[in-house]
């Protein structure tokens, strides 16, 4: 899943991930819409599933490993892979929406972290920074470099800002399979990791805490929260790598 070849894609591959990412960025737009107090999280993973069929697609995330739903819904303490339930949205929470798109047998993932209503600066500060550091991250991500830069320059501007990187989980190559080699860590690791090459696609998913990096899995088996019960936010893009830098997929634009 992780170790292993990666998978060089050509650049018509790339072109049906982006189609792929531009159905998930716009489902990403239409939940952010509809993340409002009083909505459930299982309504608004229906909305999801929905969106993805209609527009074509499959969503990836349901029936994967198990997993019953089309999107990760995690609120406030929540890092990511919450599962839709009757539990209902209420002002103050920050909603991460984590969910994937497979379009033509490729995959593309994303995240984002909705703010609902009014919250404390420093959640508010918590949601932009982890946005800041998936750009950053994307930043690094050019052919020449290696994996181990892009968790450098998240964890620096996350550190530097007081907040932690979760250590548990990290980001991933993406194509026929949501999870492909390489590994990609949002935190320095000792080793340089793969080289940057044209044509790879990755997913670069910063998930940073508020806290303590520390997480654990509660027992569904899926959702993971913050040990010491504070906030998490979590965004994530399908990159690809090109000779001209580069390529988020799922953003939507251009
Ligand atoms: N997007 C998630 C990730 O990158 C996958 C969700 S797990 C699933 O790891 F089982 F829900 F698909
Ligand atoms: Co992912």
């Amino acid at each position: 899943m992780s170790k292993g070849k990666i998978i060089i894609k050509t650049a018509e591959e790339i072109a049906v991930m982006k189609e792929s990412g531009d159905i998930l960025c716009a489902c990403l737009d239409m939940l952010g819409q509809n993340c409002r107090p009083g909505i459930s999280t299982l309504e608004l993973d229906k909305l999801a599933e929905e969106y993805i069929r209609d527009h074509g697609g499959v969503p990836t995330f349901k029936g994967y490993y198990g997993y019953p739903a089309s999107a990760c819904i995690s609120i406030n303490e929540e890092v990511v892979h919450g599962i839709p339930c009757k539990r209902k949205i209420r002002e103050g929470d920050i909603v991460s929406i984590d969910c994937g798109v497979t379009w033509k047998g490729f995959v593309s993932d994303s995240a984002r972290t909705f703010v609902v209503g009014t919250i404390p600066s420093e959640v508010q500060k918590l949601v932009d920074v982890t946005r800041e550091a998936l750009y950053l991250g994307i930043g690094a991500a050019q052919v020449g470099n290696c994996i181990r830069d892009i968790g450098l320059v998240v964890q620096q501007h996350c550190e530097k800002n007081g907040f932690s990187v979760v250590r548990d989980l990290v980001g991933h190559g993406v194509g026929r399979e949501m999870h492909e080699p390489p590994q990609v860590p949002n935190y320095e690791t000792s080793g340089k990791g793969p080289r940057l090459k044209p044509g790879m696609v990755i997913a670069i998913e910063p998930m940073i805490n508020l806290g303590d990096y520390y997480v654990k899995q509660l027992a569904d088996g899926w959702t993971y929260v913050t040990l010491d019960g504070k906030p998490s936010a979590h965004f994530e893009h399908t990159v690809a790598i090109t000779e001209n830098g580069p390529y988020i997929l799922t953003n939507g634009l251009h």
